[in-house]
């Protein structure tokens, strides 16, 4: 059977990043950019250089590491934002900036207040500009499904004309209907009229849970790349499932005869892994990915699964790398094992953060039995998310807590500052890590809120390690989140909290911010 090639463009760093709650810093966007390499996507979108100076260095330092796929940086189409993506991108070995500009109606008069000539013109000229200074050129089209067809037609061929050799139809708030998305795409395809050296490619969000859908019915209409994200993540719905799109066109290559470069066994790593570092957690039911994929429940499924697999699956588990795993490490495991086995769970870590994540692993096998993927993931979670420069680390701490306590749970901690202080405190709380970030922030003294706190466990067993994750909000407007992993609960919360801290003066620098104590 013949089959045509489609390129995969990944937006988990970019637009995945816009979802609520998501704050990746540069060591967890280039952890998932090397993830996003071994999986062989053909693009990696790395961020929007001009919207902080953190996107910048992100864009930038992803961009110089990667070798296979392009790395695209997105821009408005304004002269100083393509500017900036050129800049974030010059030591690329495939770059790619991407420029896009409202379409719709309802965008060029509220959000642009500009006539359709006039975004025309600004497109003309903004993929002129990007042309001159980067060889390889995106041009979207924002809102394109609630957007005049005609005009898409006209603007994408000026976008053609003045060097963009990918156009992206876009159905950015997920409004359209497959069918009607797939009319749209070859009418507009049909309409440019442009020859082999264009691609015409798709970027779908999922607010009515139709984005895979959509993403499908552009490829049937031609469209040669679609936009994605790992585990679907993004602002509102989300954007397209990569992993769906992915295994729809594997498992369906009778139906559409289209092939992609993806290596689908690394999918299940992959999204854990971005789940992981997003801390945003993959529902059980969500195809492909999901714990549940694979599981047969009910007695008459099981009975058919064990009769004639084909009889309920239509996917195999070991396609996209879920099979259980039957490696359990232990204190008796080495470096080289442990690093291997960090390696397959989609981890790649530079020496010296392998040093810290094994120097951790053996003290949690000194405090549990048997090691598992879960724990692993999380250990190299915690290290991967540190900030490189620590301005506090814990010293000792201590929690009572219980019903003989009284008047409520009590903690002392005390945090070393790298300037060679020691300082402690102590509070009362709610509850045992209540009464420690109270203390805690006695001693830091930033305006902070709590913007996100979840804990969970490692592993079912019932000496599971407990990763907790937190955010933290300062009061100029910059978030941060930190990961701690221990068998004692409340010393992971406790490490959380102090990461997060920690890389909030990170981002607070990366945007040239001073973090001023907000009680003397
Ligand atoms: O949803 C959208 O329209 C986008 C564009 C910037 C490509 O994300
Ligand atoms: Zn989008």
């Amino acid at each position: 059977m013949s089959t045509r090639r489609l390129r995969i463009l990944d937006t988990t760093l970019r637009d995945g990043e816009q979802a609520a709650s998501v704050n990746l810093n540069a060591g967890e966007k280039l952890q998932i950019a090397r993830q996003l390499a071994a999986l062989r996507v053909d693009a990696i979108e790395a961020g929007f250089p001009a919207a902080s100076p953190g996107d910048f260095a992100c864009v930038k330092s992803i961009a110089g590491e990667m070798r296979g796929p392009a790395v695209v940086a997105l821009a408005r189409a304004r002269e100083d934002d393509i500017r900036r993506a050129a800049e974030a991108l010059a030591g690329a070995r495939r770059p790619r900036i991407h420029v896009f500009i409202a379409a719709s109606p309802i965008h060029l008069r509220h959000k642009l207040r500009m006539s359709a000539a006039e975004a025309l013109a600004a497109a003309q000229s903004a993929v002129r500009l990007a042309r001159s200074l980067c060889p390889e050129v995106q041009f979207s089209a924002e809102d394109a499904s609630r957007s005049d067809p005609e005009f898409l037609i006209e603007l994408y061929r000026a976008a053609a004309a003045a060097g963009a050799a990918i156009l992206n139809l876009t159905d950015t708030v997920g409004y359209a209907m497959p069918e009607e998305f797939e009319a749209l795409v070859r009418r507009v395809i049909a309409g440019v009229g442009a020859g082999p050296e264009i691609t015409f490619s798709a970027h779908c969000h999922n607010d009515l849970g139709l984005a895979t859908a959509n993403s499908l019915a552009a490829i049937r209409a031609g469209a040669g790349q679609v936009e994605a994200t790992l585990n679907g993540l993004g602002e509102r719905g989300g954007n397209a499932a990569l992993e769906e799109i992915v295994m729809a066109l594997r498992t369906r290559r009778d139906f559409h005869a289209v092939d992609t470069g993806i290596d689908a066994t690394r999918l299940t790593a992959a999204s854990r892994l971005a789940a992981r570092l997003t801390g945003v957690a993959v529902p059980p039911n969500k195809p492909v990915v999901g714990a549940n994929a694979f599981s047969h429940e009910s007695g008459i499924h099981q009975h058919g699964v064990l009769a004639e697999r084909s009889t309920y699956e239509i996917m195999r588990a070991e396609e996209v790398g879920a099979e259980a795993a039957v490696i359990v490490l232990g204190k008796h495991s080495g470096r080289n094992a442990f690093g291997e086995r960090l390696a397959k769970l989609g981890y790649s870590l530079t020496s010296w953060q392998l040093d810290k994540a094994f120097l951790a692993f053996k003290r949690l096998c000194d405090e549990k039995r048997e090691v598992l993927d879960g724990d692993l993931e999380a250990l190299a979670g915690e290290v991967v998310s540190a900030a490189p420069e620590r301005v506090y680390s814990l010293g000792a701490y201590e929690i009572n807590c219980g019903n003989r306590v009284p008047g409520g749970p009590t903690a002392w901690v005390a945090l070393k500052t790298s300037d060679g202080k020691e300082i402690c405190d102590a509070a009362v709380g709610n509850g045992p890590v209540d009464a420690a970030y109270i203390a805690m922030q006695r001693i830091i003294k930033l305006d902070l809120t709590l913007e996100n706190f979840a804990i969970a466990a490692t592993s079912r067993s019932s000496d599971a390690a407990g990763e907790a994750q937190v955010t933290v909000r300062h009061a100029a407007g910059i978030s941060a989140s930190g990961r701690g992993i221990s068998t004692d609960t409340v010393k992971a919360c406790i490490i959380a909290y102090l990461n997060a801290v920690n890389n909030l003066y990170l981002a607070a620098a990366a945007k040239d911010v001073k973090l001023v104590p907000a009680r003397p």
